[in-house]
């Protein structure tokens, strides 16, 4: 069998040693050993080779603004929505598009390839949702963009929130958002879960909301939304992003709230970077991570990934559209330390994430889109504590960033000269 490309030699996240072989935009096999009698060969020796990273929970209409046109001083999420209601007005249609261009550039030499982005439907002008709708075409070639309608200063705080929404979704934005702990009331909050899951049953689509995003035990929208995913036939559609308040929610109460969240077969994403950010600021001491009850809800099997959610905007000044970054300080809050677990963290961040955007064509198999990462790494686990570099990453069977290996040179006398952080180790005991 002829094939365009080959992937030699690189050691799959499951430990198999394989080759990978591409025809066209598929991989076409996956053997120990491949005949390159045409096509490319790349040398993955020694490397990990992984699907694309995936990031399920962004916003790129914000994102590569920080400091415009000021910072967070007190770092809270309210700020953060105070800020970015300053900026709003001065956004333009090019400067958007720009950034998002920018920060999609950073995400392919990350190998991140898939991204669920949410785009504030705020501003009458509708501004973000039109610039991200040409940047989601303009990057098909190499990122799977998805858009979600988000309502940010509320479905029913903001007089033309509701409508704005509508109107994004006529567009072409294809997931209904909502932000129910926004809202003025809980009443408000628990009626816009109610009627945005409605929106979404009409028209056919996912539901993915920014939910219970606080420290307050008494948030409890995700209880309305998975009652609505259940009620309306939405099971595996609908997704619950944040869900912070759980972290501070009575043991009771969340004994019986997770076999509900099971049963409606609601997806949850954590976004750990910013969370252990923007959390816990009203406390004085302990403090309180930002973070939902990750391990609990995996053991009853409920989908959880990871998301990222910003990079330097007004709500995170930091960020590299590296999706191991966020894996990594997953890893460290949500205490996932075992073996099992942070191999777990990296599945979280591909095929998990895939799986919760509904990307069913990529992966590692026969097939599946020929989307890949080559990672100077030797397995999962070891990705994760050195957040390597990407040697190269494969689009639809097209190279779309490379990279050299860089090593240290010591400068210090007696010393080997070359560094270099992998890890084997000891063949026998010492
Ligand atoms: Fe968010």
């Amino acid at each position: 069998m002829g094939f365009d490309l080959i992937v030699r030699g690189g050691t799959l996240p499951d430990g198999r040693v394989a080759d990978i072989g591409i025809k066209g935009e598929t991989i076409t096999a996956i053997e120990p050993k491949l005949d390159a009698e045409t096509g490319t060969v790349i040398d993955a020796t020694g490397n990990l080779v992984s699907p694309p990273f995936v990031d399920p929970h962004f916003h790129m209409d914000a994102t590569l603004s920080y400091g415009l046109p000021r910072i967070n001083a007190s770092g809270t999420l309210l700020e953060g929505i105070e800020l970015w209601g300053e900026l709003k007005p001065l956004l333009t249609h090019e400067a958007v598009k720009q950034r998002a261009l920018a920060y999609c550039d950073w995400a392919v030499s990350m190998g991140l390839l898939a991204i669920r982005t949410h785009v504030d439907v705020c501003d009458d002008r509708l501004l973000a949702v039109e610039a991200l709708l040409e940047v989601k075409q303009e990057v098909a070639p190499y990122i799977d963009l998805q858009l979600v309608a988000f309502p940010q200063d509320g479905f029913y705080r903001s007089p033309t929130a509701r409508a704005n929404t509508i109107r994004a979704l006529d567009k072409g934005v294809e997931i209904v958002g909502g932000i129910p702990h926004f809202e003025r009331t809980m009443a408000d909050g628990t009626r816009s879960v109610t009627e945005l899951c409605e929106i979404a049953a009409t028209r056919g689509l996912m539901v993915d909301m920014h939910c219970d995003e606080t420290d307050d035990p008494n948030s409890r929208h995700v209880e309305q939304l998975a009652y609505e995913a259940q009620r309306l036939g939405l099971q595996g559609r609908v997704t619950g992003s944040h869900l912070t308040s759980m972290h501070s929610m009575d043991n009771y109460y969340v004994s019986k709230l997770l076999p509900l969240i099971a049963e409606a077969n609601l997806s949850v994403i954590p976004n750990p970077l910013i969370n252990i950010m923007l959390q816990g600021r009203h406390d004085s001491f302990p403090k309180r991570r930002g973070l939902t009850r990750v391990k609990e809800m995996q053991a009853l099997g409920i989908r959880v990934g990871w998301g990222q959610d910003c990079v330097l905007d007004p709500w995170y000044s930091l960020g590299t559209a590296d999706m191991l970054d966020v894996a990594f300080m997953g890893l460290h809050v949500a205490q996932m330390s075992s073996p099992a677990d942070m191999a777990k963290c990296f599945d979280m961040v591909t095929n998990v994430n895939a799986a919760i955007m509904g990307l069913g064509h990529l992966g590692l198999e026969v097939g599946k889109r020929a989307s890949l990462v080559v990672l100077d790494a030797g397995n999962p686990i070891e990705a994760i504590r050195l957040r390597p570099e990407r040697l190269c990453v494969i689009a639809r069977g097209k190279v779309v960033a490379e990279r050299e290996r860089r090593e240290t040179k010591l400068a210090i006398s007696g010393r080997p000269a070359m560094v270099n952080r992998r890890h084997v180790p000891p063949s026998r005991p010492a």
